[in-house]
């Protein structure tokens, strides 16, 4: 493995030097060349953008839109009208079940999952189905979290008109198909939503190659500040959908009765938008860049087959999904036998290692697979073999210290 310190880009690794952090599926560590761009936006830059008709407001402007053509480039979208700049994955995925849904949904119809969706790809679509008539369903998966092209050809039926599906799984971690989902879904009439949350940070993702008809992703989980994500959608579907929220900067003109809308992007921007944490998004993806997916990718198997070997070997310890590590892409679930994962993780806390424990806002899978919850840890590419050491180290002493021989 390349021994890069990557640590040494990130500040709070000198704030806490002893820190394992190994809990990036819930968020990552945010590097200071993203935290200069936030703060030289806020020092320099700072106007309400898309508003003003002076300097400093054009320069916010500028700042915000070069981001989103920053995004546009990074998932290989065809044009910046298709990127609406949004708080998280959450809000982009609301806002297609809002915008979208309730001008195309009617009873009747119905929208397919996966049983192992996380609570945001799930929760819009329930309320979407309970106000609409239409019908919930779900693609199951077996104890290795597989989803086959073969099963959702099954599971279509000329009534489903939506396909939601992670293209990363926060529990298993495990790469769905998801071009070859979207081109059954398309041969079905089908639209297909993907949620990019634990991929884009992971693997290189193209929309045009997926052949998605909307992706949606959060900045945090990919080294940006907290607040700002993004919703990609094809731009034929976002000009035909009515606006999500309504305010200031997503009109054209505005009478006391009625008002005409902005063109995309901003029909879906209503109020002051975060530039700043746009700013530290452009950063965070120039970055990623810098790295490089191969070197991201080379550096997260690795420690990801390091840590997968070292939980085999112990005792009592059960891993969820598939017994490869090449299939995990950094994300480790786990249980430990008569261990609670509330103590498992309380335990690695009082060892300075931060990982997650719980249901990990998957509860209907984890009914599926019959597990009340796990402790999860995620890996990025700026852990290292050291973090890997100190967290198999723990793990083999927890049932000890749980006063078991
Ligand atoms: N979705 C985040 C996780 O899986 C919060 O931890």
């Amino acid at each position: 493995m390349n021994n890069r310190n990557y640590k040494q880009d990130f500040p709070v690794f000198s704030e806490y030097p002893q820190l394992v952090y190994l809990d990036n599926s819930a968020t990552t560590q945010k590097p200071q060349t993203v935290l200069n761009a936030a703060e030289q936006y806020y020092r320099a830059e700072n106007a309400n953008p898309l508003r003003g008709l002076y300097d400093l407001s054009v320069k916010a402007t500028e700042v915000y839109e070069n981001a989103r053509a920053a995004v546009r480039d990074f998932i290989g979208a065809a044009s910046e009208r298709e990127i609406i700049f949004t708080r998280n994955a959450t809000e982009s995925l609301n806002l297609i079940a809002y915008s979208w849904g309730r001008a195309n949904i009617r009873e009747g119809d119905e929208i397919l999952l996966l049983i192992s969706e996380h609570h945001s790809n799930l929760l819009p679509w329930q309320i979407l189905a309970r106000e609409t008539g239409a019908k919930l369903r779900f693609l199951e998966c077996g104890a290795d979290g597989a989803y086959t092209p073969a099963a959702l050809q099954n599971a279509l039926t000329p009534n489903t008109r939506l396909f939601a599906a992670a293209q990363i799984s926060n529990i298993f971690g495990r790469v769905n198909p998801i071009r070859e989902f979207a081109e059954i879904c398309h041969k079905n009439g089908t639209l297909i939503v993907c949620d990019g949350a634990q991929s884009i940070p992971h693997i290189p993702v193209n929309v045009q190659e997926l052949d998605v008809d909307f992706l949606a992703f959060s900045g945090h989980k990919m080294l940006a500040p907290m607040g700002i994500g993004a919703l990609y959608g094809k731009e034929a579907l976002l000009d035909a959908m009515p606006p999500f929220l309504y305010g200031g900067e997503m009109i054209e003109s505005v009478t006391r009765e009625s008002a005409t809308y902005a063109e995309l992007p901003h029909k879906f921007e209503a109020g002051t938008v975060n530039a700043g944490g746009a700013a530290g998004l452009h950063a965070a993806i120039r970055y990623l860049r810098e790295v490089g997916f191969d070197e991201i990718r080379r550096r997260e198997d690795a420690l990801t087959a390091l840590a997968f070997d070292g939980m085999k070997q112990i005792p009592h310890v059960r891993m969820i999904g598939a017994d490869d590590p090449a299939e995990h892409h950094g994300i480790l679930t786990f249980t430990i036998d008569g261990v609670h994962p509330h103590d498992v993780a309380a335990i690695f806390d009082a060892d300075g290692i931060a990982l997650r424990a719980g249901h990990h806002c998957a509860q209907p899978l984890h009914r599926h697979l019959g597990i009340p919850s796990t402790a999860r840890m995620s890996i990025a590419f700026y852990n290292d073999e050291q973090d890997i050491k100190a967290f198999l180290s723990t793990l083999k002493t927890i049932r000890r210290r749980m006063g078991y021989d």
